[in-house]
């Protein structure tokens, strides 16, 4: 960009992409609110690097971000844009932050945002990340964004499955989201009261479960509550070799989509706040090529190579002593 390293950041450019998360909107408002009061002038940018390549940016003030705390998915829209590793396409967009005279740009998302801005930050345009993600697998951060009120999506509605269950004496399988990583099984698992919980990150073993299973019922339980990772095995298929091989009658239910909406979680909107207010901090002090995020509730910036190059920790190995039931 043509801004000189030197110069006071005097507008920045927010956008939220990839995956929406419950809380995006409660970053997009303190960051807003933030830079307003360090003296910038914000730009939204809709539906996230699409928006940035067609050229939609929207001047954002105080007011438009009344009341956005409380509502789930992203108001400035999102997209998953593949494209955008294109350098050329890059290339492009650039020229549009340049025509806007953004300086510094936020943005909003879980691993394929972090690296759409690693890209940007090589080619000179000054970003920071800010982690938000049901996924909760992005380096740099203990929770993201959305993580949390996603985990008590599952919780709830495994409470419902719960009922049903329990009255027909069945087990039930509950298909969770997390693309590749365990933690919103184990988090939504644990509180939903799970008693299996199948996760990317242990060996999954179909017999060892189906044993399990069996000499549970065989010693007088009733129901039994499995929560599973996606991509892992089909919930249906699970469910009828299940109930083939051990003669008790099973259920598949793939929450999908359902998890990832709803008004987000105290937890969230709080967390949201902080890291919102920490990126425009950061952009304040002159540092870029950074990613917010929070360990051991302490607010912390990661460099953005490493965030990515980082495999999270997660948190399967964190509650994998409470039971034998993380298979
Ligand atoms: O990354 C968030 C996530 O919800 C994953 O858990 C899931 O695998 C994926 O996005 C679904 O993507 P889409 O909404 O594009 O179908």
């Amino acid at each position: 960009m043509e801004t000189s390293e030197n110069l006071p950041v005097k507008r920045i450019g927010v956008l939220t992409s990839g995956g929406d998360a419950p809380g995006m909107n409660a970053a997009v408002r303190s960051i807003v609110r933030a830079a307003i009061d360090e003296g910038f002038e914000v730009f939204g940018i809709k539906d996230g690097f699409l928006g940035l390549h067609q050229d939609r940016f929207v001047s954002l003030d105080r007011a438009c971000v009344n009341d956005i705390i409380t509502r789930g998915g992203t108001f400035l829209g999102t997209a998953r844009f593949t494209a955008f590793k294109e350098e050329s396409i890059r290339a492009e967009a650039i020229e549009n932050l340049k025509k806007h005279k953004i300086d510094a740009l936020i943005t909003i998302g879980g691993d394929g945002t972090y690296t759409g801005a690693l890209r940007l930050h090589e080619m000179g345009v000054k970003c920071i990340g800010v982690p938000a993600s049901i996924d909760n697998d992005v380096h740099g951060t203990e929770y993201s964004i959305g993580f949390d009120t996603a985990s008590n999506n599952i919780m709830q509605n495994m409470d419902r499955l719960r009922d049903t269950s329990s009255s027909h004496h069945r087990v039930t399988i509950v298909e969770v989201m997390g693309r590749h990583c365990g933690d919103l099984a184990v988090i939504g698992g644990i509180a939903g009261g799970a008693d299996y919980i199948i996760t990317p990150e242990a060996e999954f073993k179909k017999e060892s479960l189906f044993s399990k299973v069996s000499q549970a019922f065989a010693s007088g339980k009733r129901h039994a509550l499995i929560c599973l990772c996606e991509n892992i095995i089909n919930a249906e298929t699970l469910a009828s070799e299940l109930e083939c091989t051990t003669g008790i009658e099973c259920r598949a239910t793939v929450l999908g989509h359902i998890q990832r909406g709803g008004s987000p979680s105290a937890m969230d909107r709080v967390l949201a706040s902080q890291l919102g207010f920490y990126a425009v901090k950061l952009i304040a002090a002159g540092e870029y090529g950074k990613c917010v995020g929070i360990e051991n509730n302490r607010l912390i910036a990661t460099d953005i190579v490493e965030a990515i190059n980082t495999p999270k920790k997660t948190k399967v190995t964190d509650y994998i002593h409470l039971s034998s039931k993380i298979s």
